[in-house]
């Protein structure tokens, strides 16, 4: 879990290089590195900690040179340290990689290298790589690439410059991202779009087993056997500035303030008034949705908590069944799949290890896979059957906000595809939740409108040591998302109770003082948690509910309220969570703590 990035070109290589990691940054950075070709050598520099140490100790060594390769690491193998930190080198010094992934025969690969002779400076699997590459060279870079990469198991993206052929950059992916940029007489590799956008906005989309050969004369691309590869140029319509801060202080804030975009932006051309429900990229057929007797969606953290969601709402408007499963449980437990399963599979990243391993199993049995992702291009997008993007834009937070609600608007448009299909719904009433779905963006608004509220209520509550969270139905699974985002963010002890259960254990925590969260906006459910709140009152916790206009119920039995705009309840969770990330992100601030790059976490876990 890293960011590579890559350039060839005039200029200089190393503050190119800088720039494209200051954007990755979100995928790790325990550590970073450039690695850049001043004639005949490669000058490596490289250190532990953020990118700001990198470019300090730069500022007092500065690399020459046109052609480089830059990394930002998340450890894997080896702790963070100076050594760990890629770019790594090859013995002789001659060859110099970056690497995202984990080769899995690392220590088979290390054994077989030491008896040629070969010595080893780190703890890493990636450094086997440059070695490898050093053992096959014999004058053609592009063959001791592919000859390395046929030892390698595991999943890789890396970028690879070789000091006897100067002008040249290698780059390969499988099972972890990378791109190529394609500007005017010069080209990036990078593991991501925005490393790039500042310079072109024309990429390639790299597949597994591509091999892209960068010269300054331009990029070609070769599959495993050398034969060219033809693809289209992808064109990025995002502005670069989306993937900037724009004027927020930090990247979470702005996320969860693009929400209302992000909604509408993932209904645009899907859910139209008086239209069916139209999906471009889900290709099932009536026959294939009625053969379908069975769902399971599969996700990890914030996307598994919409699934949740998914489960509560498919199970509502299209009456089927809906398992909703962790793809690292999922992946390991045997689920019982046949050509009847459908899977559905959520992921902002789309590059989740445990997801798309989760994904492959389903596939394997013989399973229809829908894959809901943020990013074009990515892994799951490619391997599922169906695809429905959530238009949320990039997400650079390590917290998930925006891409969280429209995995929300991705399964309400699923479920009212399917209930169109299965005809579970008059067409008055798929009408009626149309029209209600087509009024959050501005109802988003209007909860973003009232921040003060929620401001004031983190300064009360910031210094408390656990923050207990309840609901019941949908406002279980908000619950549980408010949870995650609390405990990743701010570092406070946190968990998620279905108000029925909290006579089972939980209550036992309850003391003076204690503070809980509850979500009450469920009409059938509301009489319910009023109670479960007047339990944990009477025994000295401060509540905070959230409801809808009018429950004056709640009123009285909270210590404070957070009013919610008046929608459907299927359409809760996407209103709700808004305060939710609103609260621990007060709380994080308040407390100090790094928002947008929460300890020990990082954006996309592309490794189990
Ligand atoms: C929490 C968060 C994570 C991700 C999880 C899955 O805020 O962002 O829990 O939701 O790592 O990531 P994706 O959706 O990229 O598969």
């Amino acid at each position: 879990m890293c960011g590579i990035v890559g350039f060839v070109g005039k200029k200089q290589a190393s503050p190119i290089l800088i720039e494209g990691l200051s954007k990755l940054e979100y995928r790790g950075y325990d550590s970073a590195g450039v690695a850049v070709i001043d004639k005949d050598h490669i000058n490596v520099v490289k250190c532990k900690g953020r990118l700001e140490n990198l470019e300090n100790k730069l500022s007092k060594h500065p690399l020459k040179g046109i052609v480089g390769i830059g990394h930002t690491r998340w450890a894997t193998h080896g702790k963070p340290s100076d050594i760990n930190a890629h770019p790594h080198n090859s013995q002789d010094g001659t060859i110099s990689v970056v690497h995202n992934g984990i080769v899995e025969n690392y220590l088979q690969l290390r054994e077989w290298l030491m008896s040629k002779g070969y010595k080893f400076v780190s703890e890493t699997d990636t450094e086997v790589i440059p070695q490898l590459i050093e053992y096959f060279y014999k004058g053609d870079i592009v063959e001791a690439v592919i000859r390395a990469i046929s030892k390698i198991k595991g999943s890789y993206a890396i970028g690879v410059i070789c000091s006897k052929e100067p002008g040249k950059l290698v780059a390969v992916r499988k099972d972890s991202p990378l791109i190529v940029g394609l500007g005017k007489n010069e080209y990036y590799i990078a593991s991501d779009i925005p490393a790039v956008l500042n310079h072109t906005r024309d990429i390639y989309l790299l597949n597994d087993n591509e091999f892209a050969v960068i010269t300054e004369n331009g990029v070609k691309l070769l599959s495993e056997d050398k034969k060219e590869v033809k693809k289209d140029i992808y064109h990025v319509t995002w502005s670069a500035n989306a993937a900037e801060k724009g004027g927020f202080e930090h990247f979470m804030m702005k996320e969860i303030h693009e929400q209302p975009k992000a909604i509408r932006d993932t209904m645009t051309s899907r859910i139209m008034p008086g239209k069916p429900v139209t999906l471009d990229d889900i290709k099932l057929t009536k026959e294939q949705i009625e053969n379908i007797d069975k769902i399971y969606i599969v996700a990890c953290g914030t996307a598994y908590h919409a699934g949740i969601v998914g489960k509560y709402v498919i199970e509502k408007l299209v009456r089927m069944p809906v398992e909703v499963d962790i793809a690292s449980e999922f992946r390991y437990r045997n689920p019982i799949i046949n050509k009847r399963t459908l899977m559905i599979i959520i992921s902002q990243s789309g590059e989740t290890a445990d997801t798309l391993a989760a994904l492959r199993e389903a596939k394997k049995r013989g399973a229809r896979v829908i894959a809901v992702t943020n990013v074009v291009g990515s892994s799951v997008s490619r391997e599922a059957d169906d695809i429905l993007y959530t238009w949320a834009g990039p997400e650079i937070a390590v917290a998930s906000t925006k891409a969280y609600v429209t995995q929300l608007i991705a399964i309400y448009i699923i479920a009212l595809f399917f209930a169109q299909h299965k005809n579970t719904l008059s067409s008055e009433k798929i009408e009626s939740i149309k029209k209600e779905m087509l009024s959050l963006p501005i109802k988003a608004e209007k909860v973003l409108g009232n921040k003060e509220i929620i401001q004031e209520m983190a300064e009360k509550i910031y210094k408390n040591k656990d923050i207990f969270f309840l609901g019941r139905g949908l406002d279980y699974a908000v619950a549980l998302e408010g949870s995650l985002k609390l405990k990743e963010i701010s570092y406070i002890h946190s968990e998620a109770y279905a108000g029925g259960e909290l006579k089972h254990g939980p209550i036992a925590l309850i003391e003076d003082g204690t503070v809980v969260i509850a979500g009450a906006t469920q009409e059938n459910l509301i009489k319910k948690m009023v109670s479960n709140i007047e339990e944990v009152t009477t025994r000295g916790a401060k509540v905070l509910a959230f409801t809808f206009e009018g429950n004056k119920d709640v009123e009285r039995a909270a210590d404070y309220v957070i009013y919610l705009p008046k929608t459907m309840d299927i359409f809760a969770p996407v209103l709700a969570v808004i305060p939710l990330q609103l609260l621990a992100y007060y709380i994080s601030i308040k407390k100090g703590c790094d928002v947008d790059k929460p300890r020990n976490l990082a954006k996309s876990v592309t490794v189990e």
